[in-house]
């Protein structure tokens, strides 16, 4: 989401008229957009920026500033803190972020005539009402590099109000664009060689549903999905990240129906335990839970489920924590990224005694993540000497000549060739795996022309 967020506000200065700068150190603007949903993510905005205020005293012409969830939620107090900032701008308001560089440039200018005059930083967190839209440019090339796949953003906010989350408090209430906008910007990508989008919001799978019917049964998500699908040219589509609950009957056979859609499911379940769960409000138990990843799995055979979970919750007993674990070997996660809980100011939880110690949190984490590693280094093994179609992105750090892409399930490919490859959808024959990486050559006709 920041990475979308990030890429448009890009987009935006550089119609502008700015230059995106090819390094941090030869920026004359850099802005540090923020996340907040967990405490590290913040303590490393700021101590990015502490750094950055270092490098502003030899530089003070330096314009520095935090966009994002922590600036939304601390705001003022951000400049209050490190005087060097010069600028906060929160999640509705980042397509004022060009005309807030301007008067802030206009205003040096000025006060360098009359150098006694103070000058203040901007803070702007407002709400605005039609937000949603504004997250809609793209950069054409990114790192030098064609693009060939694309964030698009379909809605902001949620409405769930789990009890460990900051998100409704960060991102707002849902809201969410209209299906034929946001059909147009995926057209508009296809024609610039876009082959893959991700469909993104807090919570996609509440897409509309506060101002769009239903039809034939089909919630409003799922109707986004199916007029995405229609656009001529585009091969693939993924969305992040939904909410379990979202998966209806109607999403599952999505997944039947709707070919160019991604086998690949991201369940954030959080918990193993029924009474964290509830604790939680994730408004699911684990029984219903298990159900959707069945029926997913009827539904598209062979389709990559991954997940999030929270260990250390508070209340958070080893049985409890055992429930996670036995929940991990039930369902046999592909991927599954693992949160030590920390409290978030204004969240309900944050008002309870925050009761397993840090030591007890690191331990669970690494538990889940041995186990997990296992899993995910046998099931690549498992791959190796069969075929894969992977969308070429584009070069892979690596080493020369080699390539990187993603499967359907986005395993994460290595590809040897040349840059031929980009944008192709090619067969990879896979030679070697790690836990979280697949290396392979292509196969067959036409390979030799794109090793060439
Ligand atoms: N502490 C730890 N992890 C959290 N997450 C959200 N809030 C917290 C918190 N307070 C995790 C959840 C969510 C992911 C994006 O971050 O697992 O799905």
């Amino acid at each position: 989401m920041n990475e979308r967020d990030s890429e448009a506000v890009a987009a935006m200065l550089t119609r502008r008229g700015y230059v995106l700068a090819d390094s941090e150190d030869e920026a004359d603007v850099i802005l540090l957009n923020t996340c907040s949903v967990r405490d590290l993510a913040e303590q490393k905005a700021r101590g990015k920026m502490a750094m950055l205020a270092r490098r502003k005293r030899r530089q003070p012409q330096l314009v520095l500033g935090y966009m994002g969830c922590m600036a939304q939620s601390r705001g003022a107090g951000l400049v209050e803190e490190q005087p060097a900032v010069d600028l906060v701008v929160g999640t509705q308001r980042f397509h004022h972020i060009p005309d807030y560089l301007d008067q802030l440039f206009r205003e040096r200018a000025a006060a360098a005539e009359q150098y006694d005059r103070q000058l203040r930083a901007i803070v702007d967190v407002a709400e605005e009402v039609g937000s949603e839209s504004a997250v809609r440019e793209h950069l054409v090339v990114e790192h030098g590099d064609r693009k060939v796949t694309a964030f698009v953003s379909i809605m902001q906010g949620c409405d769930m109000h789990c009890t460990f989350c900051i998100v409704p408090f960060t991102r707002g209430a849902e809201r969410s664009r209209p299906i034929r906008e946001i059909v147009e910007e995926v057209r508009e990508l296809v024609a610039r060689g876009v082959k893959e989008v991700t469909l993104l919001g807090q919570i996609v799978t509440s897409f509309g549903r506060k101002t769009m019917p239903k039809k034939d049964g089909k919630s409003p998500f799922v109707q986004l999905l199916e007029a995405v699908h229609e656009v001529p040219g585009l091969e693939r589509i993924r969305f992040t990240s939904p909410h379990p609950k979202g998966f209806g009957d109607d999403l599952v056979e999505a997944y039947r129906r709707l070919p160019k859609l991604c086998p690949h499911a991201h369940l954030p379940v959080q918990s193993g335990s029924d009474r964290i769960l509830r604790r939680m409000k994730r408004g699911y138990s684990r029984a219903w839970y298990c159900r959707v990843v069945e029926k997913l799995r009827a539904a598209r055979p062979g389709i990559a489920i991954s997940t999030d979970i929270i260990v250390g919750f508070p209340g958070e007993t080893d049985e409890d924590f055992e429930e996670t674990v036995s929940l991990m070997e039930q369902v046999d996660f592909d991927q599954a990224f693992i949160f030590k809980y920390s409290p978030r100011r204004d969240t309900p939880a944050a008002a309870w005694p925050d009761d397993v110690s840090q030591g007890e949190k690191e331990r669970r984490n690494q538990v889940l993540l041995q186990y997990l590693n296992r899993r995910m280094a046998a099931k690549n093994a498992a791959l190796i000497g069969g075929v894969i179609e992977v969308l070429v992105e584009g070069r892979s750090d690596k080493g020369p000549r080699r390539m990187f892409g993603r499967s359907p399930t986005n395993k994460i490919v290595v590809v040897e060739g040349a840059e031929g490859l980009v944008g192709h959808i090619v067969p990879i024959r896979v030679e070697r795996a790690t836990a979280t990486t697949l290396y392979g050559y292509v196969m067959g006709e036409g390979g030799d022309e794109f090793l060439g």
